[in-house]
């Protein structure tokens, strides 16, 4: 264990390699027209989820809606951003391919939809990636590398490659075109359940609950926003109380997008003054979240909504 983490130290410290589109120095704040211009340009290339009234109503006693991007063809609503920062790439760009790392929902999204759009996506998965998303990459038709122990360090081998080949890296939480996509999760519940008072995202790096808190406040400013994250990484809340993104030491969970030991800076910029609420739940037991009282016990794949 001590070898591991010393060999992550030394790949990570070796130099930190800048991501542009996400510099802690100067944060961008989304705002909503970008999401207004994700759910357009989007409109054909991912699927509209439903947002229906669940049978748990009657157990948690409220009305409580659970939203369904699992339908979307990779099984997550992580299709929405990566659909929309391809669209968005120039054509020459578009040419050149895209690069990322991820543990597996944001890498199969990118492969898919560099896959329809024509766009080469290298993806980077750490070796603890599970094998089903990794194949699911490859037949794509993705550059799929399997290099670095956790993430962090898949990370700093993707930012490299992308600096030496003079390809974008698309983040998958923090680049603002993946929140905007993200963000039409937000206006789609909204429609679908205009008198929602509360809506409960779950939280990894941040960038879902930045686009749909954005899109939701605009548009419902008493509408609550409810972060729900893993108590073993808990790195929005401590954000929060920390008023910027600071790492924390992450243990392993179950829920692995939900594991990011540091939220992005963008995400946080945009999301921080928005969000009502943040809750930490245990990974063995999701639905204990019914049971912290009433505003915030709900749980969904997605993001779930109450009334
Ligand atoms: C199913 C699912 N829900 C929630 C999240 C968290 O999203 P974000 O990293 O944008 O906070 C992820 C991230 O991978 C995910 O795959």
């Amino acid at each position: 264990m001590v070898a591991e983490d010393e060999n992550n130290d030394e790949i990570c410290q070796e130099m930190e390699v800048e991501d542009p589109f996400c510099l802690e120095s100067s944060p961008l704040k989304l705002t909503f027209e970008d999401i207004t211009s994700a759910a357009y340009k989007i409109k054909d290339g991912v699927i509209k989820t439903a947002c229906t009234r669940s049978h748990l109503s009657s157990v948690v006693n409220m009305e409580l809606y659970l939203k369904k991007d699992f339908v979307q063809y990779t099984g997550s609503f992580k299709e929405r951003g990566a659909c929309y920062a391809l669209m968005m790439l120039s054509d020459e760009h578009k040419r050149n391919g895209v690069i990322s790392a991820s543990l597996g929902n944001h890498a199969q999204a990118l492969c898919y939809h560099g896959k329809r759009l024509g766009v080469p996506v290298t993806v980077v998965m750490p070796t603890v990636a599970p094998i089903i998303k990794i194949e699911a990459c490859r037949n794509f038709g993705a550059t799929v590398i399997i290099q670095g122990f956790n993430m962090k360090e898949s990370k700093h081998i993707a930012l490299k490659l992308s600096k030496e080949k003079g390809i974008i890296y698309i983040n998958g939480y923090d680049h603002p075109h993946i929140m905007a996509g993200q963000g039409t999760v937000g206006l789609e519940i909204l429609e679908d359940v205009p008198d929602a008072d509360a809506i409960v995202v779950p939280v990894g790096g941040g960038g879902l609950i930045a686009g749909v808190s954005l899109a939701v406040k605009t548009l419902k400013k008493n509408c609550k926003i409810i972060g729900v994250e893993s108590d073993r990484v808990p790195s929005f809340t401590k954000a929060m109380e920390h008023g910027s993104p600071i790492t924390v030491e992450g243990k392993s969970t179950l829920a692995d997008g939900l594991a990011v030991p540091r939220v992005g800076c963008n995400a946080f910029a945009t999301a921080a003054g928005l969000v009502d609420k943040m809750v930490s739940t245990s990974h063995l037991n999701p639905l204990s979240l019914l049971n912290k009282g009433p505003g915030y016990n709900t749980q969904s794949h997605s993001s779930s909504t109450t009334r």
